[in-house]
């Protein structure tokens, strides 16, 4: 498969592995990598062969967050500051994607790299990772990352999380509902794949209308998340040979 300077994109059947590739930089989030990734997303998005994308990291982590050297010149809280509404339209297009996404995490997810995992509908990561928001510590408003948070695990434990900005483990993270499964660090791709290939097995309309019903109802009234229940057991109906 192709690969962008700062995304490596390869097919294992019908998944679709997104790796971001800035190893030496922990992964950390410069504009280049938001771009690239997006447009890998948008593309496995629309291809109709593609049933799971899988987002991983090279290297000893996930994603240390924004790139906070990636501005001609500017301080660093002043960089991200500026970026804010680029981030915010790329934390927009990973929350309302259709394909089911599973985030391996290894190492350090922080600040926009714990969004990204946040923003999947699977985490599965090592019993070493490393979760934390350090927005407001280095004299940011977490103002991108806080939607997804809040909208994830409640108001307590993300005001916890972006507030005191005090990095979590693995356990932890399980605990507030961030993550799935916990793995062995030389399991992780193993177990990933393991996971994207169960999934990539079903029928890719009760998958991916599914993931549309969990996404939309989460938002919704009870009664509302019923109806939009019924009109989606219909459209599958349709769907059917
Ligand atoms: N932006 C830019 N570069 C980053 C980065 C980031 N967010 N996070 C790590 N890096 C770079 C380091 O500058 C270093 O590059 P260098 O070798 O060219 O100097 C390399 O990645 C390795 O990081 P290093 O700090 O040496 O690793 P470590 O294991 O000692 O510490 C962290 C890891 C994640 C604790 C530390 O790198 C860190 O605090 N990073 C910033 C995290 C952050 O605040 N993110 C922004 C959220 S808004």
């Amino acid at each position: 498969m192709s690969s962008t300077t700062t995304v490596s994109i390869r097919n294992e059947g019908k998944v679709r592995y997104l790796t971001l590739n800035r190893p030496d930089k922990l992964n950390a989030m410069n504009q280049q990598l938001s771009n690239e990734l997006s447009v890998a997303l948008t593309a496995a998005d629309r291809d109709r062969e593609v049933s799971v994308i899988v987002i991983n990291g090279e290297g000893r982590a996930f994603c240390a967050g924004a790139d906070l050297s990636d501005s001609a010149g500017k301080g660093s809280s002043l960089a991200v500051a500026d970026s804010i509404d680029e981030s915010i339209a790329f934390y927009q297009q990973l929350v309302t994607l259709d394909t089911p996404m599973i985030a391996a995490v290894q190492g350090y997810a922080l600040g926009g790299g714990c969004n990204l995992a946040m923003s999947c509908d699977l985490v599965i990561a090592t019993d070493d990772a490393t979760f934390g928001y350090p927005e407001v510590k280095l004299g940011m408003p977490a103002s991108g990352v806080s939607p997804t948070l809040v909208h994830q695990i409640g108001r307590k434990a993300a005001f916890e999380l972006l507030v005191l900005c005090e990095n979590i483990n693995a356990t932890k993270a399980l605990q507030f509902g961030m993550i799935n499964r916990i793995v062995a660090a030389e399991d992780l791709m193993t177990q990933t794949q393991a996971m994207a290939q169960q999934l990539a097995n079903y029928n890719h309309n009760a998958l991916w209308l599914t993931k549309q019903l969990i996404r939309r109802c989460a938002d919704m009234a009870l009664p509302d998340a019923l109806e939009l229940g019924k009109d989606i057991g219909l459209k599958a109906k349709m769907y059917q040979p």
